[in-house]
């Protein structure tokens, strides 16, 4: 289900994809990013199936929605008209005024979610989303709620334009991944085995849950039901390599490397 944009604010000024803030009919604020973006619809769809499985697996990541940009809307705001901006369903993440960026000043000690890092990990490897461990831009620390906060999934599966052969010859390995944002969390999440509760997580998801997440996007985003269907097979297949995979993140922890040496 979309809701309705009712007003423009302004350009959020970062990123690849130049997101827009949007005021909503709900009265919430929303990070919107177009059909348009210099990326392609493709990321919105990523976005939105990124966001549906990370809720089902309880990790902390923005909600999204389906934003709807009418015709009048966009003749409303010169700005809007000036960028070509189509009418019709683009996808938005709720504005948290007041997330920063781990690129900015942020006691990591104070937040009350780390444990979720770990379950971030797991996901990031999972989805492909190769887009977060170097990337101190793409995880939100909200300073009022002690929280971290997933948001930009854009580059997920395969980027932009993944498609059924790419997902083919693809399906049995798994990119690792490991960098400075992933780092930040080592002292707090490294225990006996940090990974494990999560790697379960994912490798206990039916099916029916990863048809739900990639069902019902607008026809405008223009992802083929096939291309679809394959995105589930993909997902369900990779489930798990997620164990493998992380394992070999294991020298990173100075606790499971030691477990492992027992
Ligand atoms: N929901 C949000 N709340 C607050 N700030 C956000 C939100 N979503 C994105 N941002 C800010 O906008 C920047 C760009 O958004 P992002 O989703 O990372 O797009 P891109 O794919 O272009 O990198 C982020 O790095 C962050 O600073
Ligand atoms: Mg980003």
């Amino acid at each position: 289900m979309s809701i309705l944009a009712v007003r423009y604010i302004r350009p959020i000024d970062d990123g690849w994809t130049l997101p827009h803030l949007f005021k909503c009919e709900d009265g919430q604020t929303y990070v919107v990013k177009f059909i348009n973006n210099r990326s392609g619809s493709g990321i919105l769809a990523n976005e939105l199936i990124a966001y549906r499985l990370g809720k089902r697996l309880g990790l902390p990541i923005a909600p999204y929605r389906i934003i709807q940009i009418t015709k009048d809307l966009v003749n409303m705001f010169p700005a809007l008209k000036s960028m070509d901006i189509p009418t019709g369903l683009h996808l938005g993440s709720l504005y948290f005024e007041q997330g920063t960026t781990l690129l900015g000043e942020v006691n990591l000690a104070l937040c009350q979610n780390l444990h979720q890092a770990a379950g971030m990990m797991v996901f990031d490897h999972w989805i492909n989303n190769w887009d977060r461990h170097v990337a101190e831009s793409n995880l939100l620390y909200l300073p009022d709620q002690r929280k971290i906060l997933m948001i930009d999934h854009s580059d997920a599966f395969f980027g932009p334009y993944w498609d059924i052969e790419e997902f083919m010859d693809d399906s049995d390995r798994m990119d690792v991944f490991w960098g400075p944002l992933y780092e930040r969390f080592v002292p707090y999440i490294d225990s006996p085995n940090p990974f494990g509760r999560y790697i379960r997580l994912v490798e206990k998801i039916g099916e029916e849950a990863v048809v739900q997440a990639v069902k019902g996007l607008p026809k405008q985003w223009s992802i083929s039901s096939e291309d679809a269907s394959s995105l589930v097979d993909f997902l369900m297949g990779r489930r798990y390599l997620v164990r493998e995979a992380l394992e070999e993140l294991r020298d990173n922890f100075p606790i499971w490397r030691q477990e492992g040496e027992d």
